[in-house]
């Protein structure tokens, strides 16, 4: 296990928005956080010629190894998580940015063993998800007895697999997408639900099949997201949580979720051979 007071080198995979704000960070105030970097990939490595160092440029992600570090970073897509996760764990922690990849059970199975195998830890970062330790605790202690979210967004700001939002207008107001399991919701919305898939993570025991989830339509949120938590216990314990997340229109990502994202890597210091929510 690292020490929190050691460098901890980091390799980012994926120059998208979250990519970016990192690699930035991590140039910026890593050293002041005892972060470096370890090497940055990118599908297009074009993008990363001129504002990333050459040395730090890792061309070929199977090579990842070739380039020790502490701890990868995953913001790309899930199917990044789906070929090389396994592969990443065996070398490092392993903080997974796109968490709906682990609605398919056998690709969260497999994680979780190599996690345990190599003593690694497989990350997954809050998000935008508000009081997901405290769903961690409840769950661990066999009081979580149900969890709901909801997600509502500007229909600019999905991205779908599926034609959910067609026909919508500019002023149609609020639409109800979907409700369903985080499972089910995952597939079709992949990049709009990592908040819930990180509650399923967080409510293990009700798991992707057993956390409810909606997405809502509203054309009056160009301003924000707005992400609902209703967490229930026993003998009438619930909590009911709202939070607005400054987004601009079209931004999958709020603007708040960026530095979750910062504070999450922070956390990532080695927390064992499992899957921990940081
Ligand atoms: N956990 C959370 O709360 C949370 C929040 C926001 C975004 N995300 C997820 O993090 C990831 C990155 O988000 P972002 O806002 O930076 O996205 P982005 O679209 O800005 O960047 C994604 C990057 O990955 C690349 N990419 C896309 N598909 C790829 C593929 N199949 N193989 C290789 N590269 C691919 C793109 O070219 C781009 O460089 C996404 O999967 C997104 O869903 C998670």
């Amino acid at each position: 296990m690292t020490t929190s007071s050691s460098s901890q080198r980091i390799g980012v995979v994926g120059y998208g928005h979250l990519g970016q704000f990192l690699v930035h960070r991590i140039l910026k105030d890593g050293a002041d956080h005892g972060l470096s970097l370890a090497f940055v990939w990118n599908r297009n490595p074009d993008k990363l010629k001129g504002v990333v160092p050459d040395d730090l440029i890792l061309d070929n992600l199977s090579l990842s190894a070739t380039r020790p570090c502490d701890v990868i970073v995953e913001v790309c897509h899930p199917q990044i998580v789906k070929d090389f996760g396994l592969h990443f764990l065996s070398q490092s922690h392993f903080m997974v940015g796109s968490p709906s990849a682990l609605s398919d059970s056998d690709l969260n199975q497999k994680l979780r063993q190599a996690a345990q195998m190599h003593g690694k830890t497989l990350y997954v970062p809050s998000g935008a998800l508000w009081g997901g330790q405290d769903i961690q605790r409840l769950n661990d202690s066999g009081d979580l007895k149900a969890l709901f979210i909801r997600m509502s967004k500007h229909p600019s700001c999905f991205r779908l697999t599926t034609d959910l939002l067609s026909g919508c207008t500019e002023d149609e107001g609020r639409r109800v997408l979907y409700r369903g399991s985080v499972a089910e919701l995952c597939p079709l919305a992949p990049n709009n639900i990592n908040t819930m898939a990180a509650a399923a993570v967080a409510a293990g025991t009700l798991g992707f099949t057993g956390v409810q989830g909606e997405i809502v339509s509203d054309t009056a949120l160009s301003d924000y997201h707005v992400v609902e938590v209703e967490v229930t216990g026993p003998t009438g314990f619930s909590v009911n949580t709202v939070r607005r997340n400054p987004a601009r229109l079209g931004a999958v990502t709020g603007s708040a979720t960026y530095n979750s994202f910062w504070n999450s890597l922070l956390v990532c210091k080695g927390h064992g051979g499992r899957v921990y929510l940081c």
